[in-house]
C-alpha cells in the first residue's frame, strides 16, 4: 500500500470546481485586497467559532503578534511583558512574542499540553498566558478559569484546533481573550497557500487588532499607532469559504480514526495517548511515541506508509534561542524525542487504518 502521511492535492481536489469559480469571480472583481470574500469568510469563521469578531491575517504567526501588539497598544499589557507560554509547541508560538517586543517565559506540559500545574508557580511572575492547542486538542478549562482567578490574561494559539469543542460545547476560537488561527495548507481548515485570523469577543481588542493589522491606519493616509501589513489574500478567503463546510464531517472522521489506532494498536514499543486525548480535539495530528523514532519510521516507510514528527526540536534548544539553550524541561524534551504523528486525515480509509494498525502491531 502507499499511505502518505497527508494527501494534500487529494484533499483540496474535493474543492476544484468551486475553486475554479471563486478564481473567476475574485479575478472579475478588480478588487485584490480586502473586499467581499475576505469579509464573508471573517463573518462566517465567527459565527461558526461563536465569537463577535474575526479578524484576518497573512499567517498564523502574524495572528498571534497582533493579539499581543493590540493588547500592549490597548494598554493591557505592558512593554516587554514576560508571557508564559508552553515549552511543547511550534515554534511560531515562542516568535510571535518575541516580535511582538515581549519575554517568553517557557514552562513544561504534563502530557502533552499546559495545565494548572504547570502554570501554578509562574503565574505571579509573568503578564499573560499563551495556551496552545497542540495537535487539535483543547486546552483543559481548568486552565483559563485559572488565569481568570489570576487576574492574568490567557490568549490561545489555536492553530491546530479549528472546530474542537471544550465541554460546554464553546468551540476553539471562543475560549480564551483571543484565539489565532492559522490556514496554512495542512490545517484541519487550510487555504491553498497561507492564511490566519484572530476571534475576540472584545469590540476593542477587535478593532485595535484590526487597525494594527492594516499598518495602524485610522484612514486612507492617517495612521495613529505603528501597524503592520498583515492581511488574508480574497483568493485564499473564497478558497477557505469553500472549505468551511466540511470542516466538521471532516475533523469526527479524524476522530473516528483515531479511536480506531487508540483501540487497536498494541505495541509494547509504542506509546499512546491517554484516553482524554480523544475529546474536545480536532485531532490535527495523532502522535504515537517510540524510543527508537528513526527505526519506526523507517519500518513503516517500507510498508509504505508515510509519518511525520511534531516536532523534532523544541524551541528552547535552537540556536536561534541561544537565551533560552540551559533550560530543561524533560517531558517536553521526551515528547520533541520520541514524538510519531500517523497518517489522520479524512481521506484516510478503514482498510488503510487497519492496515497501519496491523503494521504496527506487528513491529
Ligand atoms: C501551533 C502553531 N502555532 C502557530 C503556527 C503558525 O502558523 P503559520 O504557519 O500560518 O504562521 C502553526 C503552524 O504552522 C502552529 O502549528
Amino acid at each position: 500500500m502507499n499511505i502518505p502521511y497527508l494527501p494534500l492535492q487529494q484533499l483540496n481536489a474535493r474543492f476544484t470546481q468551486a475553486d475554479q469559480q471563486s478564481f473567476t469571480d475574485v479575478q472579475q472583481s478588480g478588487r485584490y485586497i480586502g473586499g467581499d470574500k475576505v469579509l464573508l469568510f471573517e463573518e462566517r469563521f465567527a459565527q461558526y467559532c461563536g465569537v463577535k469578531h474575526t479578524v484576518s491575517t497573512g499567517n498564523g504567526l502574524d495572528a498571534l503578534t497582533i493579539i499581543l501588539l493590540a493588547d500592549k497598544q490597548l494598554g493591557n499589557l505592558p512593554e516587554n511583558a514576560k508571557v508564559l507560554v508552553p515549552a511543547h509547541t511550534y515554534i511560531a508560538t515562542f516568535l510571535s512574542i518575541i516580535n511582538a517586543g515581549m519575554q517568553p517565559v517557557p514552562v513544561d506540559v504534563t502530557d502533552m499540553l499546559l495545565t494548572v500545574e504547570n502554570l501554578r508557580s509562574q503565574t505571579l511572575k509573568v503578564d499573560a498566558i499563551i495556551a496552545v492547542d497542540l495537535y487539535g486538542k483543547l486546552v483543559g478549562d481548568d486552565v483559563y478559569a485559572f488565569a481568570k482567578a489570576e487576574q492574568k490574561p490567557i490568549y490561545c494559539d489555536s492553530a491546530q484546533s479549528h472546530g474542537a469543542q471544550n465541554s460546554v460545547g464553546i468551540r476553539s476560537g471562543a475560549i480564551a481573550r483571543a484565539s489565532a488561527f492559522s490556514f496554512y495548507p495542512t490545517k484541519n481548515l487550510g487555504a491553498l497557500g497561507d492564511g490566519g485570523a484572530l476571534t475576540t469577543m472584545d469590540d476593542n481588542l477587535a478593532a485595535m487588532a484590526r487597525k494594527m493589522a492594516n499598518y495602524g491606519r485610522s484612514s486612507q493616509f492617517e495612521n495613529d499607532v505603528k501597524g503592520v501589513n498583515s492581511r488574508l489574500d480574497p483568493l485564499q478567503a473564497a478558497f477557505l469559504i469553500n472549505r468551511m463546510p466540511l470542516l466538521d464531517e471532516d475533523n469526527k472522521r479524524r476522530i473516528q480514526i483515531a479511536k480506531s489506532y487508540f483501540e487497536k494498536i498494541r505495541h509494547d514499543h509504542v506509546v499512546l495517548p491517554k484516553a482524554a486525548f480523544l475529546s474536545h480535539n480536532a485531532m490535527h495530528v495523532f502522535p504515537v511515541f517510540v524510543n527508537d523514532r528513526a527505526h519506526f519510521q523507517n519500518y513503516l516507510a517500507e510498508k509504505g506508509i508515510g509519518t511525520n514528527v511534531h516536532y523534532p526540536v523544541p524551541a528552547h534548544q535552537q540556536k536561534a534561542f541561544k537565551e533560552l539553550n540551559d533550560l530543561s524541561f524533560p517531558q517536553t524534551e521526551y515528547l520533541h524525542r520520541t514524538e510519531v504523528s500517523l497518517p489522520c486525515h479524512p481521506l484516510l480509509t478503514e482498510k488503510e487504518v487497519l492496515f497501519i494498525v496491523d503494521c504496527i502491531n506487528n513491529y
